[in-house]
């Protein structure tokens, strides 16, 4: 397995297209940039301008089609284009979804969920395993955003995560932002969500912004939809803050994918999140040193 590249200084913003002419002319002051292969696989000018940033930026490379969660397996064919564009551009981490999006070679445009039991840590343990090969690097499983469980499960997510972590050697992507909304759609603490990871295993954080809708199914039920549609709220700079406490400074990301605003604003996310996280790092030690 190959080392990290280059680490950030601060934090990154998620490149999307519509910004990325932006980016290769100006290259604003981001911490770093993270990509969906997806998004270059199939097209090359993209591509190339990708390749001319990689030299001053620390990339992430973030899968959304390799679908760990997937019984009828991990699409090989994907998986040689991503491990092509991935040693294109050496990242210094590669990551994807605790999920499924495909079934048969059919692509649907959702990260599905998974129930939390002993025969899908096996299926994920071996998919992931197999990822890792055929990437020749570590990856990442970031934790979902979740509007339903399944009554087969037996174990909650932190311990299913735990488990894959322990079986597979992966690391984790915390995505702050689908912690809070989870617990609050699930009825769950997130507070002790965080207490319970392997702190050791998280190598990266994401925050990005979710939208309060009416739960068709339960009239008056306010469900979070993580639409990456807006800023980053308050309870989630707090548990941000908290996270950063527990686990120390992580390469930490803004994620914007809808209406998507003025790159001017998602450097701004950037830098509060570098403030929160510098506050967050000083209030820790001042409370090591008066212990
Ligand atoms: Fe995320």
């Amino acid at each position: 397995m190959r080392s990290t590249r280059r680490l950030p200084k601060g934090a990154g913003i998620g490149l999307r297209l519509p910004h990325l002419a932006e980016v290769v002319a100006t290259r604003p002051p981001a911490g770093w940039l993270e990509i969906h292969p997806e998004n270059f696989l199939a097209n090359p000018h993209a591509t190339e301008l990708l390749i001319e940033l990689a030299p001053h930026y620390p990339i992430s490379v973030h899968t959304v089609g390799v679908s760990i969660g997937s019984v009828s397996g991990i699409d090989r064919s994907h998986l040689k284009r991503v491990r092509a564009l991935v040693d294109l551009l050496d990242p210094m981490l590669v990551s994807g979804h605790l999920a499924w999006s495909t079934h048969d070679g059919e692509y649907l445009n959702d990260l599905l969920p998974l129930p939390y039991d002993e025969e899908t840590l096996r299926l994920l343990a071996a998919h992931i395993h197999e990822v890792q090969d055929g990437l020749g690097r570590p990856y990442l499983v970031e934790n979902p955003s979740s509007y339903v469980g399944f009554g087969t499960s037996t174990m909650n997510e932190v311990e299913f995560l735990c488990e894959l972590v322990h079986r597979t050697g992966c690391q984790l992507l915390c995505d702050v932002s689908n912690v809070h909304l989870s617990a609050h759609n699930m009825g769950y603490d997130a507070y002790q969500y965080i207490d319970g990871l392997p702190a050791n295993a998280i190598a990266e954080l994401h925050l990005g912004g979710f939208t309060p809708e009416e739960d068709e199914a339960n009239p008056g039920v306010e469900l979070l939809v993580d639409t990456h549609a807006t800023v980053v709220a308050d309870a989630a700079w707090a548990l941000y803050a908290y996270t950063v406490r527990r686990i120390g400074l992580k390469p930490t990301l803004i994620e914007w994918d809808n209406d998507i605003p003025p790159l001017a604003t998602l450097l701004g996310e950037a830098a509060r999140a570098d403030d929160v996280a510098a506050r967050a790092v000083a209030t820790e030690a001042r409370g090591v040193a008066s212990r």
